[in-house]
């Protein structure tokens, strides 16, 4: 997603080229593409020559060993740290290794495991005596090349056009452009995106395999149509059952995402507030930011070059870039242009980004993120949805083939915009405790990190546990939330009460999302034609009542 209102939708790109199509150059911001195989090269399924596995035969022993269950038995969970192969790049004004650049790209950084969301004491690990019953996870696809018209390629259309027109001199730390190519497709995974998913795959079966010894059926996981979100789904398959066998061991189920599909991995499509100014305040309130954060850029980069104005959309435009060649080619020669405050800087300019068009500052939010908690609500009760007025597609949920109950692991494959949505919409309140963002600093005890929350590979695990029976609950079933390894805390829901391992009694959580799902006015939120309230200091992610 994130695709229409990115930041340079404010690029002002007014300037209309003179450049004809034949008058290409290979310089200065020149695109470059290339295709593998080979046109008319594909391999086929069945080669005489290259006979399969089975057809091979022999596959020698292949007996299986148990299944692993980590997140209960292993005395702490490991965490993922690893970026390989991405190169970490250097700032202007520290060496490399000193400063983690790579994540500080908010939304296109790659996934790690989170510190603390609050709760520190506690770890992903079930807590002691307690058993894992069933998890709901919900991941984001892998790293990504830019949306179609991102501002990397605007900025490599704008210079190239400006170098083959009015000329562009670069020197110093600039020089660079002058050979500098274009080399990014769009929207499809990079390769580093599918060893996340891959990875993803893995970890979850060394965690929670053991789980699939509740399943008396093939469980079903689901993803949408979009190519970096099947491509995500089969990586994640391919991790947790492997290669060879992957195909027979699950049903994927692929939702429609494209305008007017009801689906909640991509409720978007059938929200027009997520898809108006509404929508893209957050870029409003980014670009009053960049304006801040960048004024020392601008001037120390300038007199190194002439005839291309060094404006701060530009300039985040060049930053966006670091992160995107970072992620598809490994390394970039953006990133060391900026200082190691720049680029806390950018991390914020995302945080503003989500907060405002995604987050709990947007009025459409909660409504987008609340068609998945109506879903796992049935899933929690085993009850099917009977009223239709979100996102929910009523031909998927009302079905127990597509929609099956009693899954001890669900999988759900969505996008970075809808993880945002989904914690707004449940109430996770302690992300958004410190209130509205200011758009001319960072405030002390920032909270709402989207470096944290909507990274590549993201990851939102549900945990149903079964515990001792506490006094205060008389109770056994409990669920917590795991947001990228951390534990959060479950404060804002009512009925859940303050726990050091973010535990809450499961009929409470189950009232708690049901009142929400009253509370979260879908047709208004995404259809009224209202105006954000100035100042905007929503914090649910829905139009004040
Ligand atoms: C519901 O989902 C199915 C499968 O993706 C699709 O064929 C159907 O058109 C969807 N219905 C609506 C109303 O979007
Ligand atoms: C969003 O708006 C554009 C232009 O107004 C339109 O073409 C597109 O279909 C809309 N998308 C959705 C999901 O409504
Ligand atoms: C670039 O440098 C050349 C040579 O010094 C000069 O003639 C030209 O005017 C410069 N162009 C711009 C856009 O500054
Ligand atoms: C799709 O969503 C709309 C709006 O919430 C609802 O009226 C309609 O019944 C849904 N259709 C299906 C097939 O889910
Ligand atoms: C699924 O639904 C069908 C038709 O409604 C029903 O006959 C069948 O028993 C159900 N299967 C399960 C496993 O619930
Ligand atoms: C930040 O948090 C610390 C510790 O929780 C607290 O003492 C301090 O008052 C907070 N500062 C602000 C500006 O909220
Ligand atoms: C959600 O949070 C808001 C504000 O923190 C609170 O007023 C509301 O009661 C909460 N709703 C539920 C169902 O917990
Ligand atoms: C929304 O309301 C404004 C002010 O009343 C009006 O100018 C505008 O045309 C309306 N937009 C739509 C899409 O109805």
């Amino acid at each position: 997603m994130w695709a229409a209102y990115s930041i340079i939708a404010a690029l002002a790109l007014a300037y209309t080229s003179p450049v004809g199509a034949d008058d290409v150059s290979s310089f200065a911001g020149a695109t470059s593409t290339f295709l593998f195989p080979p046109i008319g090269e594909t391999a086929t399924a069945s080669d005489p020559f290259f006979p399969n596995a089975n057809q091979v035969g022999f596959a020698g022993p292949t007996p299986t060993g148990d299944e692993a269950d980590t997140i209960a038995t292993a005395p702490s969970v490991a965490k993922v740290k690893s970026v390989f192969p991405l190169i970490n790049p250097g700032t202007s004004d520290r060496p490399a290794g000193d400063f983690d650049v790579l994540h500080q790209f908010g939304n296109l950084a790659p996934w790690r495991s989170v510190k603390s969301l609050g709760l520190p004491e506690t770890s992903a690990r079930i807590p002691g005596g307690c058993t894992v019953e069933q998890v709901h996870l919900v991941h984001r696809h892998g790293a990504r090349y830019p949306t179609t018209g991102a501002p990397p390629s605007a900025f490599a259309t704008l210079l190239h056009e400006l170098a083959q027109t009015t000329g562009v001199n670069v020197t110093g730390p600039l020089a660079f452009l002058t050979t500098w190519q274009y080399k990014l497709g769009a929207e499809i995974l990079t390769p580093f995106g599918r060893s996340q998913l891959f990875d993803l795959g893995v970890g979850f079966r060394v965690k929670y395999g053991d789980l699939l010894k509740g399943f008396t059926d093939l469980p079903v996981f689901r993803t949408t149509s979009q190519g970096r979100m099947v491509d995500s789904a089969l990586h994640f398959a391919a991790g947790f059952f492997g290669v060879q066998t992957y195909q027979q061991d699950y049903h994927q189920l692929i939702e429609i995402e494209a305008a007017g599909f009801n689906s909640t991995l991509s409720p978007y499509e059938t929200c027009t507030n997520a898809n108006n100014s509404i929508a893209a305040f957050g870029t409003t309130q980014a670009l009053r930011w960049a304006a801040v954060y960048l004024a020392a850029a601008q001037t120390r980069l300038t007199p190194f070059v002439t005839g291309l104005p060094l404006s701060p959309s530009i300039l985040v435009a060049m930053q966006q870039t670091c992160a995107y060649e970072t992620v598809a080619l490994g390394y970039s020669l953006f990133c060391d242009l900026f200082t190691e405050e720049e680029w806390i800087g950018y991390s914020y300019l995302n945080d503003l980004e989500f907060w405002y068009s995604f987050g709990p500052g947007n009025p459409a939010t909660s409504a987008q993120g609340i068609g998945y908690v109506q879903e796992l609500v049935s899933r929690l009760t085993e009850t099917r949805i009977t009223k239709f007025d979100t996102s929910v597609n009523k031909t998927i949920v009302s079905s127990n083939v597509t929609f099956p109950f009693g899954q001890p692991i669900y999988v759900d494959a969505t996008h970075d915009t809808i993880i945002s949505a989904i914690v707004t919409a449940m109430n996770f309140t302690s992300l958004s405790a410190n209130g509205p963002l200011p758009t001319d600093h960072i405030p002390a005890n920032h909270s709402y990190i989207v470096n944290d929350i909507a990274p590549f590979a993201s990851n939102l695990v549900g945990q149903v546990v079964s515990c001792p029976v506490s006094p205060a609950f008389k109770s056994t079933g409990y669920i917590r939330w795991i947001l990228n390894d951390a534990v959060l805390p479950l404060i804002g829901i009512k009925g859940c009460p303050t726990d050091p391992n973010g535990l809450c009694p499961l009929s409470n959580f189950i009232s708690g999302m049901q009142q929400r799902i009253e509370e979260v006015d879908f047709a208004f939120d995404c259809f009224a034609n209202y105006t954000i309230p100035n100042p905007d200091n929503i914090v649910n992610g829905q139009f004040p009542q």
